[in-house]
Protein backbone atom coordinates (compact mmCIF):
# COMPACT_ATOMS: atom_id res chain seq x y z
CA UNK A 1 0.00 0.00 0.00
CA UNK A 2 1.46 3.18 -0.74
CA UNK A 3 0.04 6.53 0.46
CA UNK A 4 0.36 9.98 -0.89
CA UNK A 5 -1.44 13.35 0.20
CA UNK A 6 -5.43 11.85 0.68
CA UNK A 7 -4.86 9.33 -1.73
CA UNK A 8 -3.97 5.59 -0.67
CA UNK A 9 -3.09 3.34 -3.97
CA UNK A 10 -2.95 -0.49 -3.37
CA UNK A 11 -0.49 -1.68 -5.85
CA UNK A 12 -0.15 -5.31 -7.37
CA UNK A 13 2.63 -5.66 -9.83
CA UNK A 14 2.68 -7.67 -12.43
CA UNK A 15 4.95 -10.70 -11.90
CA UNK A 16 5.74 -11.11 -15.32
CA UNK A 17 6.56 -7.72 -17.83
CA UNK A 18 5.76 -7.65 -21.41
CA UNK A 19 8.02 -5.05 -22.47
CA UNK A 20 10.94 -7.35 -24.48
CA UNK A 21 7.53 -7.67 -26.51
CA UNK A 22 7.77 -3.94 -26.96
CA UNK A 23 10.31 -2.93 -30.48
CA UNK A 24 11.22 0.45 -29.79
CA UNK A 25 12.71 0.90 -33.10
CA UNK A 26 9.23 0.12 -34.47
CA UNK A 27 6.38 1.89 -32.59
CA UNK A 28 3.30 2.87 -34.33
CA UNK A 29 0.67 4.91 -32.33
CA UNK A 30 -2.29 2.66 -29.98
CA UNK A 31 -1.23 -1.20 -30.03
CA UNK A 32 0.78 -1.96 -27.72
CA UNK A 33 0.26 -1.19 -23.97
CA UNK A 34 2.45 -0.77 -20.54
CA UNK A 35 2.52 -3.40 -18.16
CA UNK A 36 0.44 -2.17 -15.49
CA UNK A 37 -3.12 0.48 -15.12
CA UNK A 38 -4.72 2.38 -12.83
CA UNK A 39 -8.32 2.66 -11.71
CA UNK A 40 -10.59 4.33 -9.17
CA UNK A 41 -14.51 4.25 -8.27
CA UNK A 42 -16.84 6.19 -7.16
CA UNK A 43 -19.54 5.13 -5.10
CA UNK A 44 -21.75 6.24 -2.10
CA UNK A 45 -20.64 9.97 -3.68
CA UNK A 46 -17.05 9.58 -3.14
CA UNK A 47 -14.55 8.53 -4.98
CA UNK A 48 -12.15 5.59 -3.34
CA UNK A 49 -10.47 2.05 -3.83
CA UNK A 50 -7.52 3.78 -5.92
CA UNK A 51 -5.32 0.67 -7.25
CA UNK A 52 -2.32 0.15 -9.49
CA UNK A 53 -2.75 -3.42 -11.08
CA UNK A 54 -1.42 -5.78 -14.29
CA UNK A 55 -2.91 -3.84 -17.51
CA UNK A 56 -5.92 -6.00 -18.77
CA UNK A 57 -8.54 -7.45 -19.44
CA UNK A 58 -12.04 -5.98 -16.99
CA UNK A 59 -15.18 -7.38 -16.33
CA UNK A 60 -18.25 -5.81 -17.15
CA UNK A 61 -21.93 -6.21 -16.93
CA UNK A 62 -23.28 -6.30 -20.22
CA UNK A 63 -25.96 -3.92 -18.98
CA UNK A 64 -23.21 -1.42 -17.77
CA UNK A 65 -24.30 2.00 -18.39
CA UNK A 66 -21.27 3.27 -20.40
CA UNK A 67 -21.99 0.92 -23.17
CA UNK A 68 -25.52 2.12 -23.50
CA UNK A 69 -26.00 5.87 -23.45
CA UNK A 70 -22.27 7.27 -23.75
CA UNK A 71 -21.62 8.45 -20.28
CA UNK A 72 -17.63 8.06 -21.18
CA UNK A 73 -15.25 10.95 -21.03
CA UNK A 74 -11.34 10.47 -22.11
CA UNK A 75 -8.20 12.58 -21.84
CA UNK A 76 -5.43 12.39 -24.21
CA UNK A 77 -1.72 13.41 -22.49
CA UNK A 78 2.12 12.31 -22.78
CA UNK A 79 4.84 11.88 -20.67
CA UNK A 80 8.17 11.80 -21.86
CA UNK A 81 12.33 11.19 -20.94
CA UNK A 82 14.20 14.32 -21.34
CA UNK A 83 18.02 14.63 -21.94
CA UNK A 84 18.97 13.70 -18.54
CA UNK A 85 16.22 10.96 -18.10
CA UNK A 86 14.27 12.44 -16.08
CA UNK A 87 10.18 11.60 -16.34
CA UNK A 88 8.03 14.43 -17.45
CA UNK A 89 4.39 14.82 -18.23
CA UNK A 90 3.15 17.80 -20.78
CA UNK A 91 0.83 20.11 -18.87
CA UNK A 92 -0.90 17.09 -16.72
CA UNK A 93 -3.09 20.02 -14.75
CA UNK A 94 -4.62 20.85 -18.52
CA UNK A 95 -5.59 17.62 -18.71
CA UNK A 96 -6.88 17.44 -15.05
CA UNK A 97 -8.77 20.48 -15.82
CA UNK A 98 -10.55 19.52 -19.46
CA UNK A 99 -11.21 16.21 -17.86
CA UNK A 100 -13.75 17.94 -15.28
CA UNK A 101 -15.24 20.36 -18.07
CA UNK A 102 -16.22 17.18 -19.92
CA UNK A 103 -17.40 15.48 -16.46
CA UNK A 104 -19.66 18.45 -15.62
CA UNK A 105 -21.06 18.25 -19.00
CA UNK A 106 -21.70 14.76 -19.04
CA UNK A 107 -23.27 14.93 -15.88
CA UNK A 108 -20.65 12.62 -14.17
CA UNK A 109 -18.30 13.57 -10.77
CA UNK A 110 -15.31 15.98 -11.27
CA UNK A 111 -12.30 13.55 -10.69
CA UNK A 112 -10.01 14.90 -7.63
CA UNK A 113 -6.93 16.12 -8.49
CA UNK A 114 -5.03 13.96 -6.11
CA UNK A 115 -6.39 11.10 -7.75
CA UNK A 116 -5.61 12.29 -11.18
CA UNK A 117 -1.91 13.44 -9.92
CA UNK A 118 -1.29 10.97 -7.85
CA UNK A 119 -2.43 7.92 -10.50
CA UNK A 120 -0.39 9.54 -13.23
CA UNK A 121 2.91 9.78 -11.33
CA UNK A 122 2.91 6.66 -9.43
CA UNK A 123 1.40 4.18 -12.95
CA UNK A 124 4.10 6.47 -14.75
CA UNK A 125 7.13 5.63 -12.65
CA UNK A 126 6.32 2.17 -12.33
CA UNK A 127 5.97 1.76 -15.91
CA UNK A 128 8.73 4.71 -17.05
CA UNK A 129 10.65 1.52 -18.93
CA UNK A 130 8.11 1.78 -21.01
CA UNK A 131 9.00 5.57 -22.01
CA UNK A 132 10.23 5.93 -25.77
CA UNK A 133 12.76 8.47 -27.09
CA UNK A 134 13.28 8.52 -30.46
CA UNK A 135 12.28 12.16 -32.01
CA UNK A 136 8.86 12.40 -31.92
CA UNK A 137 7.80 9.47 -29.72
CA UNK A 138 6.28 9.14 -25.99
CA UNK A 139 4.13 7.40 -23.94
CA UNK A 140 0.59 8.34 -24.61
CA UNK A 141 -1.63 8.22 -21.71
CA UNK A 142 -5.07 7.60 -21.91
CA UNK A 143 -7.31 8.36 -18.61
CA UNK A 144 -10.73 7.78 -18.86
CA UNK A 145 -14.02 7.74 -16.78
CA UNK A 146 -17.07 5.64 -17.56
CA UNK A 147 -20.50 5.40 -15.96
CA UNK A 148 -20.62 1.66 -14.42
CA UNK A 149 -24.48 1.26 -12.73
CA UNK A 150 -25.98 -1.81 -14.27
CA UNK A 151 -28.54 -0.16 -15.08
CA UNK A 152 -30.88 0.28 -18.66
CA UNK A 153 -33.20 3.12 -17.19
CA UNK A 154 -31.97 6.32 -19.05
CA UNK A 155 -30.48 8.71 -15.90
CA UNK A 156 -26.17 9.36 -15.19
CA UNK A 157 -24.96 6.38 -13.41
CA UNK A 158 -24.75 6.72 -9.09
CA UNK A 159 -21.58 4.84 -9.77
CA UNK A 160 -17.88 5.74 -12.12
CA UNK A 161 -14.47 4.12 -12.72
CA UNK A 162 -11.35 6.55 -13.56
CA UNK A 163 -9.06 4.47 -15.25
CA UNK A 164 -5.37 5.48 -16.81
CA UNK A 165 -3.53 3.30 -18.82
CA UNK A 166 -0.46 4.13 -20.96
CA UNK A 167 0.78 3.21 -24.58
CA UNK A 168 4.16 3.49 -26.16
CA UNK A 169 3.54 5.76 -28.93
CA UNK A 170 5.30 6.85 -32.27
CA UNK A 171 4.28 9.75 -34.80
CA UNK A 172 0.60 9.50 -35.16
CA UNK A 173 0.28 10.74 -38.79
CA UNK A 174 3.30 9.68 -40.86
CA UNK A 175 2.90 11.84 -43.87
CA UNK A 176 1.49 15.07 -44.77
CA UNK A 177 -2.33 14.88 -44.28
CA UNK A 178 -4.96 15.58 -47.32
CA UNK A 179 -7.99 16.50 -45.72
CA UNK A 180 -11.27 17.01 -47.17
CA UNK A 181 -13.56 20.06 -46.52
CA UNK A 182 -17.60 17.78 -45.28
CA UNK A 183 -20.09 19.63 -45.90
CA UNK A 184 -23.00 17.36 -45.24
CA UNK A 185 -22.00 15.74 -41.70
CA UNK A 186 -22.07 17.71 -39.06
CA UNK A 187 -19.37 17.22 -35.80
CA UNK A 188 -20.64 19.66 -33.04
CA UNK A 189 -23.71 21.98 -32.95
CA UNK A 190 -23.67 25.01 -30.80
CA UNK A 191 -25.49 23.68 -27.30
CA UNK A 192 -23.82 20.32 -28.08
CA UNK A 193 -20.73 18.27 -26.39
CA UNK A 194 -18.14 19.17 -29.62
CA UNK A 195 -16.26 21.09 -26.96
CA UNK A 196 -15.62 18.44 -24.59
CA UNK A 197 -13.59 14.98 -24.83
CA UNK A 198 -16.79 12.74 -24.51
CA UNK A 199 -16.32 9.53 -26.30
CA UNK A 200 -19.25 9.58 -28.53
CA UNK A 201 -17.80 12.93 -30.81
CA UNK A 202 -15.21 10.26 -32.12
CA UNK A 203 -17.39 7.50 -32.71
CA UNK A 204 -19.50 9.75 -34.95
CA UNK A 205 -16.87 11.25 -37.07
CA UNK A 206 -15.97 7.40 -37.99
CA UNK A 207 -18.58 7.00 -40.61
CA UNK A 208 -18.00 10.62 -42.50
CA UNK A 209 -14.33 10.26 -42.38
CA UNK A 210 -14.36 6.64 -44.00
CA UNK A 211 -16.27 7.82 -46.84
CA UNK A 212 -13.54 10.91 -47.27
CA UNK A 213 -11.00 7.75 -47.03
CA UNK A 214 -12.49 5.97 -49.73
CA UNK A 215 -11.99 8.88 -52.14
CA UNK A 216 -8.44 9.17 -51.13
CA UNK A 217 -8.11 11.84 -48.15
CA UNK A 218 -6.72 10.90 -44.93
CA UNK A 219 -9.45 13.07 -42.66
CA UNK A 220 -12.00 15.68 -42.75
CA UNK A 221 -12.27 19.20 -41.83
CA UNK A 222 -15.59 19.90 -40.13
CA UNK A 223 -17.14 23.34 -40.95
CA UNK A 224 -19.90 24.70 -38.69
CA UNK A 225 -23.27 23.44 -38.45
CA UNK A 226 -25.92 26.18 -39.87
CA UNK A 227 -24.06 26.97 -43.42
CA UNK A 228 -20.98 24.43 -43.63
CA UNK A 229 -18.47 27.54 -44.56
CA UNK A 230 -16.57 27.97 -41.68
CA UNK A 231 -13.88 25.77 -40.92
CA UNK A 232 -13.62 23.95 -37.07
CA UNK A 233 -11.40 21.03 -36.46
CA UNK A 234 -9.82 18.17 -38.63
CA UNK A 235 -10.14 14.85 -37.62
CA UNK A 236 -9.22 14.53 -33.97
CA UNK A 237 -6.94 17.87 -34.46
CA UNK A 238 -7.49 21.69 -33.99
CA UNK A 239 -6.94 23.43 -37.16
CA UNK A 240 -4.49 26.09 -38.07
CA UNK A 241 -3.52 28.23 -41.11
CA UNK A 242 -0.43 30.73 -41.84
CA UNK A 243 -2.31 32.92 -44.44
CA UNK A 244 0.06 36.08 -44.64
CA UNK A 245 2.04 35.32 -42.19
CA UNK A 246 -0.79 35.77 -39.84
CA UNK A 247 -1.32 32.68 -37.78
CA UNK A 248 -5.73 32.16 -37.76
CA UNK A 249 -7.83 29.24 -35.35
CA UNK A 250 -11.31 28.86 -35.04
CA UNK A 251 -12.13 30.34 -31.45
CA UNK A 252 -13.30 28.64 -28.73
CA UNK A 253 -16.99 27.94 -27.92
CA UNK A 254 -19.34 24.94 -27.79
CA UNK A 255 -17.72 23.65 -31.17
CA UNK A 256 -13.78 23.60 -30.70
CA UNK A 257 -12.19 21.26 -28.31
CA UNK A 258 -10.16 23.60 -25.87
CA UNK A 259 -6.69 21.66 -27.65
CA UNK A 260 -3.48 21.82 -25.21
CA UNK A 261 -1.63 21.38 -27.99
CA UNK A 262 -3.66 24.39 -29.41
CA UNK A 263 -3.44 26.60 -26.86
CA UNK A 264 0.86 25.70 -26.65
CA UNK A 265 0.80 27.06 -30.15
CA UNK A 266 -0.94 29.66 -30.25
CA UNK A 267 1.21 31.18 -27.01
CA UNK A 268 4.68 29.97 -28.39
CA UNK A 269 3.68 31.84 -31.88
CA UNK A 270 2.73 35.47 -29.55
CA UNK A 271 6.38 34.00 -27.47
CA UNK A 272 7.62 34.87 -31.49
CA UNK A 273 5.46 38.33 -31.77
CA UNK A 274 3.71 36.38 -34.66
CA UNK A 275 0.31 37.86 -35.47
CA UNK A 276 -2.28 35.42 -33.90
CA UNK A 277 -6.17 35.39 -34.82
CA UNK A 278 -8.69 33.24 -32.74
CA UNK A 279 -11.27 33.95 -35.03
CA UNK A 280 -13.78 32.12 -36.98
CA UNK A 281 -12.05 31.68 -41.12
CA UNK A 282 -14.00 30.15 -43.67
CA UNK A 283 -13.02 27.98 -46.94
CA UNK A 284 -13.67 31.27 -49.00
CA UNK A 285 -11.20 32.86 -47.18
CA UNK A 286 -8.81 29.95 -47.44
CA UNK A 287 -9.36 29.48 -51.19
CA UNK A 288 -9.07 33.04 -51.67
CA UNK A 289 -5.63 33.12 -49.91
CA UNK A 290 -4.72 29.52 -51.90
CA UNK A 291 -5.73 31.95 -55.24
CA UNK A 292 -3.28 34.64 -54.20
CA UNK A 293 -0.88 32.56 -52.92
CA UNK A 294 -0.74 34.02 -49.80
CA UNK A 295 -1.96 30.35 -47.92
CA UNK A 296 1.53 29.63 -46.58
CA UNK A 297 0.83 26.98 -44.31
CA UNK A 298 -2.52 24.66 -43.06
CA UNK A 299 -1.84 22.21 -40.04
CA UNK A 300 -3.34 20.00 -36.95
CA UNK A 301 -2.52 20.12 -33.91
CA UNK A 302 -3.53 17.64 -30.56
CA UNK A 303 -1.87 15.43 -28.32
CA UNK A 304 -1.82 11.91 -30.79
CA UNK A 305 -0.48 14.08 -33.89
CA UNK A 306 1.16 16.99 -32.41
CA UNK A 307 1.83 19.03 -35.62
CA UNK A 308 0.38 17.70 -38.38
CA UNK A 309 1.08 19.55 -41.53
CA UNK A 310 -1.72 19.63 -44.26
CA UNK A 311 -0.68 18.78 -47.70
CA UNK A 312 -4.20 19.00 -49.62
CA UNK A 313 -7.42 20.60 -49.36
CA UNK A 314 -10.54 19.21 -51.33
CA UNK A 315 -13.80 21.12 -51.02
CA UNK A 316 -16.68 20.68 -53.69
CA UNK A 317 -14.63 18.85 -55.97
CA UNK A 318 -11.76 20.33 -56.49
CA UNK A 319 -8.37 19.63 -54.69
CA UNK A 320 -6.05 22.31 -53.47
CA UNK A 321 -2.36 21.72 -53.17
CA UNK A 322 -0.33 23.51 -50.44
CA UNK A 323 3.50 24.34 -50.35
CA UNK A 324 6.11 21.63 -49.73
CA UNK A 325 5.90 20.64 -45.85
CA UNK A 326 10.15 21.46 -46.09
CA UNK A 327 9.90 25.24 -46.65
CA UNK A 328 6.64 25.59 -43.83
CA UNK A 329 8.98 28.69 -41.61
CA UNK A 330 6.33 28.79 -38.39
CA UNK A 331 4.93 25.01 -38.10
CA UNK A 332 8.21 23.45 -38.71
CA UNK A 333 9.78 25.86 -36.19
CA UNK A 334 7.00 25.55 -33.41
CA UNK A 335 7.10 21.55 -33.57
CA UNK A 336 10.80 21.73 -33.26
CA UNK A 337 10.36 24.03 -30.39
CA UNK A 338 8.06 21.78 -28.98
CA UNK A 339 9.95 18.87 -28.93
CA UNK A 340 12.96 21.08 -27.60
CA UNK A 341 11.06 22.14 -24.27
CA UNK A 342 10.05 18.86 -23.65
CA UNK A 343 13.27 17.25 -24.12
CA UNK A 344 14.95 19.53 -22.10
CA UNK A 345 16.76 21.46 -24.44
CA UNK A 346 14.75 24.56 -24.77
CA UNK A 347 13.70 26.84 -21.78
CA UNK A 348 10.54 25.81 -20.65
CA UNK A 349 9.17 29.70 -19.37
CA UNK A 350 5.64 28.85 -19.28
CA UNK A 351 6.35 25.55 -17.30
CA UNK A 352 4.43 23.34 -18.93
CA UNK A 353 6.79 20.40 -18.54
CA UNK A 354 5.85 18.75 -15.07
CA UNK A 355 8.62 16.41 -13.50
CA UNK A 356 7.34 13.18 -11.90
C1 LIG B 1 -5.49 13.12 -28.66
O1 LIG B 1 -4.86 13.85 -29.41
O2 LIG B 1 -5.15 12.81 -27.52
C2 LIG B 1 -6.75 12.64 -29.12
O3 LIG B 1 -7.74 12.84 -28.50
C3 LIG B 1 -6.70 11.83 -30.32
C4 LIG B 1 -7.06 10.45 -30.01
C5 LIG B 1 -8.54 10.30 -30.14
C6 LIG B 1 -6.30 9.48 -30.83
Amino acid sequence: MVTKDTVSIDVHKTSHSRISELDFNNISFGKQFSDHMFMADFKNNQWGDAQIVPYGPVMMSPSTSALHYGQAIFEGMKAYKNDKGEVLLFRPLDNHKRINISAERMCMPAIPQEYFLEGLKQLIKMDEAWIPTAPGASLYIRPFIIGTDEFIGVKPSDTYRFYIFTSPAGVYYNKPVKVLVETSFIRAVEGGVGYVKASGNYGRSLFPTKLAQQRGYDQIIWTDARNHRYLEESGTMNLMFVIDDVLITAPLGDTILAGITRDSVLTLARDWKMKVQERKISIDEVIDAHKKGTLDEAFGTGTAATIAPISQIGFEGKDYILPDTKGRIFSNRVAQELENIRKGRAADIHNWMYKI
